[in-house]
C-alpha cells in the first residue's frame, strides 16, 4: 500500500528544520498502579521521532489512553511522558486527547485546535488507525501528512502475510466470543488454507454440529452462522479435547484440579477452559507445517496457569515454526509476551482491533486519510 512517507513530508515542507509537526502515537499502554507494564507501543514510535528530531523538526506528541468520559487524572498521559523522557525523548506531549469529546467525534473545531501552529502531521498510531478520530482523520485532512515508520512497517508486514494466501496459510483464532470475531472469520475463510479455532468461541462451532459441550459458553444466536462457516471449502479445525472442571457457573475453586476430557464428553455441570493436549499437539503440527501463520486470541483462559497449556503450545509452535509468523495484537500479544516468544516470531502487531480490521477490509480509515492527502 502506498502511503506518504516521512521523506515525502520532508520534501513537501521544503525541509524539516524549524518545522512544527504534530505527531500521533498510540500510547494506549497497559498500566498497573500507575506504572506502565508494557512500553512496546511507546518504543515503536522512537525511530520516527528520532528521525524527525535529527532533521530539526519541533514535535508535539499526542495520543489517547483508555476510554475516559472526560478529564480524569486516572487516564493522564503523565506516565507516558516520564517513560519517553527515560527513553531520551524530549518533546511536548499533550494530555489524553480523549479528555475532549472532540477527539472521537472528529469535531472540526477540535481538529483546528490540534492543527493550530503546526506545519505538518505524522500518524504513527497503527493501533488507532481504525478510528475516524480528530487526530487520525481530521489532522490528515488539514495538514501535510505522513505515515510514521511503525505504521508503514505494520502495513508492509500485514500485506506480506495476506499475499501468501493459497500457500499453506494457517490462522489460529481464539477468544471468548465468536460474535466479536465474525467479520475476521469471514475474511480469513477466503484467504487461509486452514483455520484452527480454540478458546470459548470453539464451543459455538461444536454446538452447531450438535456436539455436547457441557456448561461451556455457547452463543446460541451465532449457531447458524457457525454452521454456515463449517460448510465453507476451507477446513476448520476444532478442538478434539479439552481441559475442564466441574463448575457452578464459574471455573470453581482455584484449588480444584481440572481434567482432560474428549470432544463431546464434557459432562453437564462442567465447563472447559482450555484446549487439551491432543488439540495443542494438532494445532502445533499445523503451525509447524504451514508457510504462513496468523495467530489471534488465546485458545484457553491462559491467565490461570491451570488453563495455560494450550496457549503455550500454540506460542511454542509459533516460535519454532519456519513459517512467516504474525501475532495479532491485544490478548494474543500479551500471551506471546508471557511465553517469551516476541523475538522468535516475524511480527507482533501493535494493533488489536486495527489489525483485525485491516485483515477484514485491507484498509483502515486512518490510512485512507493519509493517502487522500497525497492527491
Ligand atoms: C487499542 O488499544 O486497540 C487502541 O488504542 C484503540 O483503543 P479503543 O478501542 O479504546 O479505541
Amino acid at each position: 500500500m502506498n502511503l506518504p512517507s516521512l521523506e515525502d513530508l520532508e520534501h513537501e515542507l521544503g525541509g524539516l528544520a524549524g518545522k512544527r509537526v504534530i505527531f500521533r502515537g498510540d500510547y494506549n499502554v497497559p498500566l498497573k498502579d500507575g506504572q506502565i507494564t508494557d512500553d512496546l507501543r511507546i518504543r515503536a514510535t522512537l525511530p520516527s521521532i528520532e528521525w524527525l528530531q535529527e532533521r530539526g523538526a519541533e514535535l508535539t506528541l499526542c495520543s489517547h489512553l483508555g476510554r475516559p468520559k472526560g478529564p480524569d487524572p486516572e487516564f493522564s498521559l503523565e506516565p507516558v511522558a516520564a517513560r519517553l523522557k527515560e527513553l531520551g525523548i524530549t518533546a511536548n506531549l499533550l494530555d489524553n486527547l480523549r479528555f475532549s469529546p472532540g477527539e472521537d467525534a472528529n469535531d472540526p473545531e477540535f481538529v483546528r485546535s490540534l492543527a493550530d501552529g503546526h506545519d505538518g502531521y505524522v500518524n504513527d498510531a497503527f493501533a488507532f488507525c481504525h478510528r475516524a478520530a480528530a487526530s487520525i482523520v481530521g489532522l490528515a485532512e488539514v495538514l501535510p501528512s505522513a505515515a510514521g515508520r511503525s505504521v508503514g512497517g505494520e502495513v508492509e508486514l500485514l500485506d506480506q502475510m495476506l499475499s501468501n494466501s493459497g500457500d499453506n496459510f494457517i490462522a489460529v483464532l481464539g477468544g471468548l466470543k465468536i460474535s466479536d470475531k465474525l467479520p475476521v472469520v469471514e475474511a480469513l475463510l477466503s484467504k487461509v488454507d486452514g483455520l484452527c479455532i480454540g478458546g470459548a468461541m470453539a464451543f459455538t462451532f461444536l454446538a452447531a454440529q450438535g456436539i455436547n459441550v457441557g456448561d461451556s459458553l455457547v452463543e446460541e444466536s451465532m449457531i447458524d452462522k457457525c454452521r454456515e462457516f463449517l460448510e465453507s471449502d476451507t477446513p476448520i479445525h476444532l478442538p478434539s479435547d479439552f481441559v475442564a472442571m466441574a463448575s457452578t457457573g464459574t471455573l470453581g475453586s482455584p484449588d480444584d484440579t481440572p481434567v482432560q476430557v474428549c470432544q463431546g464428553e464434557i459432562p453437564n455441570g462442567w465447563m472447559a477452559a482450555d484446549v487439551g493436549p491432543d488439540t495443542g499437539a494438532e494445532f502445533s503440527q499445523l503451525i509447524l507445517e504451514a508457510t504462513t501463520v496468523f495467530w489471534n486470541g488465546p485458545v484457553g483462559a491462559f491467565e490461570d496457569p491451570r488453563f495455560a497449556a494450550g496457549t503455550s503450545a500454540v506460542a511454542d509452535a509459533m516460535a519454532e515454526s519456519e513459517a512467516f509468523t504474525v501475532v495479532g495484537g491485544g490478548d494474543s500479544a500479551a500471551a506471546a509476551k508471557e511465553a517469551d516468544i516476541l523475538e522468535e516470531v516475524d511480527h507482533v502487531s501493535l494493533g488489536g482491533g486495527a489489525c483485525l480490521k485491516y485483515i477484514e477490509d485491507g484498509d483502515l480509515v486512518g490510512l485512507k486519510a493519509l493517502r487522500n492527502g497525497m492527491k
